[in-house]
């Protein structure tokens, strides 16, 4: 049985209970028949939950680009691999073909090595999203070099965190990006980043925005100097299944950010297969993610998922608003777009618009719809059925995360149905349980609890990046031989799953991970904050809001100010989108008589859940809730 393509709810279910009944078996069939390898494996899988030790296709060899470019350009090299929209709709749009698409890697990828590139050294890749981006992470894959894109909308200081973690060796950024009608300067985010950076760095430049910058002497270098004198052709670096592809950096609960670490083998076989399966991808299909490529959703579904099954997938430079809100459907038209692929946050802001941004649009081409990155109300989703979708296209509600490198629970098109605000069912080799405080599995159905996962898939992650026992500690030790995920889900009598949102003091806002602890961190550099707590609240647009509750050093005459410079602070340290919507000061924050802040009730008082505070008798200073609440914006 071909055991690729998943096209009918019986196939899902006889391979679903192959891939969890022999996995090895599974697996092993799936990757030999569709994927090309230098070497094949000596085990399918090993693994040990209790030290997090986890390997897929031991010892086998392989490049993944091998398998995203060459093995393309020998059957279709004519086929459209990218087609990059810009910013502008006025600049012509660009595609590229498979084997265009093979010779720029191959390039870039002879430019690394000539500034000194080498395999396992670490590449910070800061750019807006442009071809060269793409262009940049295959080159890395192809030499065997480990990729950390950070999102181009990350601060300096921010930046600086992740290159000192990683240890790069080289920076790949552009003059300048575009932002609807703004332009932002990146080469002197850099610049910025690394008078702070303890780790040296070169600087390779794109350029974009032809805005001006200043060139350091031996540090910084000008892409259009070095592209003209390299080879085209790269021999593709032959790796091991184990040897890492990229970091990816994603905020903890605590502390510093987490510097995810995928590797190569089991990372493209689980991304490849989802990819297919879930938006049921067919030959001639032109298949496009909102996404940045900054995220992991970038990786996994613009690049790595679609590239390695030889689709045809669109890179947008741009954001939905630029010129004007109907600038999405006015894409999808424009290339005949068959899968569309967003975040709830960017359906809910494009519903407030009104439907008249979508008057002049066919969106007959669509077939298939998908969202990510947080939990859809059933608003949206009937806005995004309705209006986009015109309920004839099934809605691929997608959870995953950075951590496990692909989608675990979705529906499949035709095969497994959608249901609104539900993820649904769990992939092809995936266990999900619910688990209850006291660790115990819960069988019952129509239940809620914490999402664990039972058995090793083939792209989760393997480690945090310098940082083993954080890894153990965050996902590993909670419960005993299960990856806990950190969310809440409840499984309905159908075994559909619905995620409930995080149970940890991680934000989800606008789909974008925040951590509580580097924000607080941010707030309390302020010389007039004394402490700091920050939960999420409902938002319209956005899902979750931050709320910061704030108590000051001595007396605040200008609140809107100190609000302000709070917000430049955050900004500073990590980035616009960590910015908070509401601040309240407050003369205390609620605690327990340990010491420890009390975010539920802060949490509930955000929400305006007032009359739900449940026991406040047990804290340390039950009267300042009374105050807070007064107070609450
Ligand atoms: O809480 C879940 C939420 O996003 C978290 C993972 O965030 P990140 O690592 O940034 O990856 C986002 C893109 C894969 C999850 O722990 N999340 C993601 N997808 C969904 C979701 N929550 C509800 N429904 C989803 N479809």
């Amino acid at each position: 049985m071909n055991n690729y393509t998943i096209d009918s709810n019986k196939k899902y279910l006889e391979l679903y209970n192959s891939s969890t009944q022999s996995p090895e078996k599974f697996w092993d069939k799936l990757a030999s028949n569709n994927f090309v390898w230098n070497k094949k494996w000596s085990k399918v899988v090993d693994w040990d939950f209790k030290k997090a030790k986890i390997s897929w296709f031991k010892d086998a060899k392989l490049n993944i680009t091998v398998n995203c470019l060459d093995r393309h350009v020998i059957k279709n090299p004519q086929k459209t691999a990218i087609i990059f929209e810009p910013n502008n709709p006025n600049e012509k749009h660009k595609s590229y073909s498979y084997s265009e698409l093979l010779v720029e890697v191959c390039k870039m990828a002879n430019v690394l090595k000539s500034m000194g590139v080498k395999k396992g050294d670490r590449v910070c890749i800061y750019l807006p999203m442009i071809p060269e981006l793409a262009f940049s992470v295959l080159a890395c894959a192809r030499i065997g070099a480990i990729h950390s894109v950070v999102f181009a909308g990350f601060s300096s200081n921010a930046l600086a965190t992740r290159i000192d973690d990683c240890e790069s060796s080289l920076i790949i950024t552009s003059d300048g990006s575009y932002r609807g009608d703004k332009i932002l300067n990146l080469k002197q985010i850099v610049d910025d980043a690394l008078e702070i950076c303890e780790t040296k760095q070169k600087v390779l430049v794109v350029k974009r925005t032809n805005e001006s910058m200043n060139l350091k002497h031996e540090r910084d270098y000008l892409l259009n100097d070095l592209i003209d004198s390299v080879n085209d052709v790269c021999e593709p670096e032959i790796m091991d299944a184990e040897d890492p592809l990229f970091i990816l950096y994603t905020s903890g609960s605590t502390g510093k950010p987490k510097g995810m670490v995928h590797t190569c083998a089991g990372y493209m076989v689980y991304t490849s297969y989802t990819f297919k399966n879930i938006f049921q991808y067919q030959p001639e299909d032109v298949y496009w993610c909102t996404a940045d490529i900054g995220w992991i959703t970038g990786h996994s579904y613009i690049l790595y998922g679609p590239l390695s099954n030889g689709a045809t997938t669109l890179m947008f430079e741009g954001v939905p608003s630029y010129p004007d809100f109907s600038r999405f459907w006015q894409i999808v038209d424009k290339y005949k777009v068959n899968q569309f692929y967003t975040a709830p946050t960017a359906i809910r802001g494009l519903a407030k618009q009104g439907d008249d941004f979508l008057k002049d649009a066919s969106l007959k081409s669509l077939k298939v719809l998908g969202t990510v990155g947080e939990p859809i109300n059933e608003e949206a989703w009937e806005w995004y059925d309705n209006n986009i979708g015109k309920n004839k296209c099934p809605i691929v509600d997608t959870w995953w995360q950075t951590e496990t490198g692909g989608i675990l629970i979705s529906s499949i098109p035709n095969v497994i149905p959608d249901k609104p605000t539900f993820a649904t069912k769990p992939f092809i080799g995936i266990q999900p349980i619910l688990i209850d405080d006291s660790g115990d599995e819960l069988n019952e159905a129509n239940i809620v609890g914490k999402l664990c996962i039972k058995y090793p898939w083939p792209s989760i992650a393997r480690t945090i990046w310098g940082n083993h026992e954080r890894y153990i500690n965050t996902y590993f030790s909670a419960y005993d031989n299960m990856y806990f995920t950190g969310d809440g889900a409840f499984k309905d009598d159908e075994g559909n799953f619905r995620i409930t949102g995080r149970v940890d003091d991680v934000i989800i806002v606008s789909g974008h991970n925040l951590g509580t602890a580097p924000i607080e961190d941010a707030i309390n550099e302020h010389k007039k904050v004394a402490e700091s707590a920050i939960v999420g609240f409902p938002h319209d647009i956005k899902g979750n809001a931050l709320y910061g509750f704030v108590t000051s050093k001595d007396e605040i005459n200008d609140e809107k100010l100190i609000r302000k410079e709070i917000n430049n602070l955050i900004s500073n340290k990590i980035g616009p989108i960590a910015k908070l919507d509401k601040i309240q000061f407050t003369s205390g924050l609620p605690k327990t008589r340990s010491g420890k802040i009390m975010r539920r009730i802060l949490r509930k008082i955000a929400s305006k859940q007032y009359d739900d505070l449940g026991d406040i008798s047990t804290l340390l200073n039950p009267e300042i809730v009374q105050e807070i609440k007064d107070n609450s914006i």
